[in-house]
């Protein structure tokens, strides 16, 4: 799951930091710890040589030790040397023979054998390092234990000079690489507020192309992606714009026909020419009534009105019989002879029934109306594989071929049928079957009058196939 980036810049910020922290953190543990090595490894060494001298002066392992010498050793008061030793020697059991101080790490014979042991220690609340050495006496009756044991202030002292050395400029580094990161950042990033500030600047209405020449190459795709969004914008507001246009212009005209005839009327005194004006403006007024009701429909089935979310499975056939009874008594009225033809198979589609039941009405008083008296519609649903077909034909005098592409525009009209219209019921059809995702076609010739649409619906089934359950 992709987590939520509140700002790009502190998300990588955070990142880098975090890591730049962490890998502070081990390089100073690991810069302790071997720093802590290298600074015994001469130490030890004098501290060995001493214990060595120790042991020569008491004579050790001669046979004629001289137990009860008293050796002059560092006691931590020259400043250079800040340093004190004391030193003990005891029996293999570890009792005392000896010595400034009483060191007991009893060694066993054998681990002597390895030489020189080191270990750390306390003493009266200071560090220590003591070196253990073991000499058997000639005759190997005895066996003497040394213990060497100086305080670490030298160690100590050294030890830290070196951390300071390791850790001042590391962390120096660090905060010299956080300031570099930052201001890259803050450079990298500021295509993308030029961007932000450019888009935020713009005119209300200006939708033109962002220049993605300037946009560093992984923001282009993004840049791209507003573009299209943007070209497609200014296409559905330009085609609202002259919807908006044209449904203005068309709807004066009739008013402006309907004001003068109100007018007319009122001047007249005859009761018959009122009358026969009064019909003119019925007529008028149906004409107004039937565009905006055109209107409407069409602004309810474009894209950004209802959408597919209102879709639910239903019987394409059935819709296809009620709106075919529906209109039976036009039909009749112009002796046309008004046929449905049955599937005798599923026809189910997602849909809205309403809108279909607007696509259907269209088609149909289409046909009704530009078809002669005595002339013959036929309204059917045929199963084509993974599709439905509507059909609605005709025997009437059809659409010549050139204005087969533009009588689906908007207020397009073939003159010369003698029919009044709006222009506007073909492409409602067309809007219906875009948003139902089906084909729209006009077939003609063939040998045969009229016009037959067809609009091809994927099936229910096929659909949910496809985009999974719909809740
Ligand atoms: N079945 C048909 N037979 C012959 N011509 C047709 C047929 N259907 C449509 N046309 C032609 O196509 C044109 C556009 O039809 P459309 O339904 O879009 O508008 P209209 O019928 O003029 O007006 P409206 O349907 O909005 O009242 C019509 O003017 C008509 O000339
Ligand atoms: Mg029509």
């Amino acid at each position: 799951m992709e987590s939520y980036v509140p700002s790009l810049r502190s998300y990588l910020m955070n990142r880098l930091l975090t890591s730049l922290y962490l890998l502070w953190l081990v390089s100073t543990v690991v810069g302790y710890f071997a720093t802590i090595n290298y600074a015994n490894q001469p130490y030890d060494m004098v501290l060995l040589q001493r214990a060595q001298a120790v042991a020569d002066q008491l004579k050790l392992g001669s046979g004629h030790e001289k137990l009860e010498q008293v050796l002059e050793l560092p006691d931590g008061s020259d400043p250079v040397m800040p340093d004190r030793i004391v030193y003990t020697v005891s029996d293999s059991e570890g009792r005392k023979l000896a010595g400034t101080a009483s060191l007991s790490t009893p060694l066993s014979y054998r681990r002597s054998k390895i030489g020189a042991v080191f270990s750390n220690g306390e003493r009266g609340g200071e560090k220590t390092r003591t070196v253990s050495l073991v000499y058997p006496d000639p005759a190997g009756v005895r066996v003497l234990q040394l213990h060497v044991s100086e305080t670490t202030h030298q160690r100590q002292a050294l030890i830290r000079g070196i951390l300071a050395n390791i850790v001042i400029p590391q962390l120096l580094l660090i905060l010299l690489a956080v300031a570099a990161v930052w201001y890259g950042l803050k450079k990298g990033l500021l295509p993308l507020e030029r961007f932000r500030s450019e888009v935020a600047a713009r005119a209300r209405g200006d939708l033109s192309r962002l220049d993605e020449a300037r946009a560093p190459v992984e923001v282009r795709p993004l840049i791209d992606a507003v573009n299209d969004l943007l070209e497609r914008l200014k296409q559905v507001m330009s085609a609202q714009q002259r919807f908006v246009a044209d449904a203005a212009h068309q709807l004066r005209t009739p008013l402006a026909g309907l004001k003068t005839q109100v007018e007319l009327a009122l001047r007249e005194s005859d009761p018959v020419r009122q009358q026969r004006i009064l019909e003119y403006v019925l007529t008028s007024a149906k004409r107004s009534s039937h565009l905006i009701k055109q209107l409407l429909m069409l602004a309810r089935n474009e894209p950004g009105g209802q959408g597919v979310e209102a879709f639910l499975p239903l019987d394409l056939e059935q819709i296809a019989r009620e709106c075919t009874m529906h209109w039976v008594p036009f039909a009749l009225e112009k002796d046309i002879d008004l046929g449905f033809e049955e599937a005798h198979t599923s026809t189910d589609i997602l849909g809205d029934a309403d809108s279909l039941g607007e696509m259907l009405g269209n088609l149909i008083d289409n046909a009704i109306r530009y078809t002669p008296r005595g002339g013959q519609v036929t309204v059917s649903v045929k199963h084509d594989g993974s599709h439905v077909c509507l059909h609605v034909q005709d025997d009437g005098p059809g659409i010549p071929l050139e204005h087969h592409a533009l009588v689906f525009e908007r207020f397009y009209r073939v003159l010369g049928s003698g029919q009044s219209g709006s222009g506007l019921g073909l492409a409602i059809v067309a809007e219906v079957a875009k948003r139902h995702d089906a084909e729209l076609r006009l077939e003609s010739g063939n040998g045969e009058a009229g016009c037959r649409f067809v609009v091809r619906f994927p099936l229910a089934e096929k659909q949910l196939e496809l985009s999974g359950p719909r809740s």
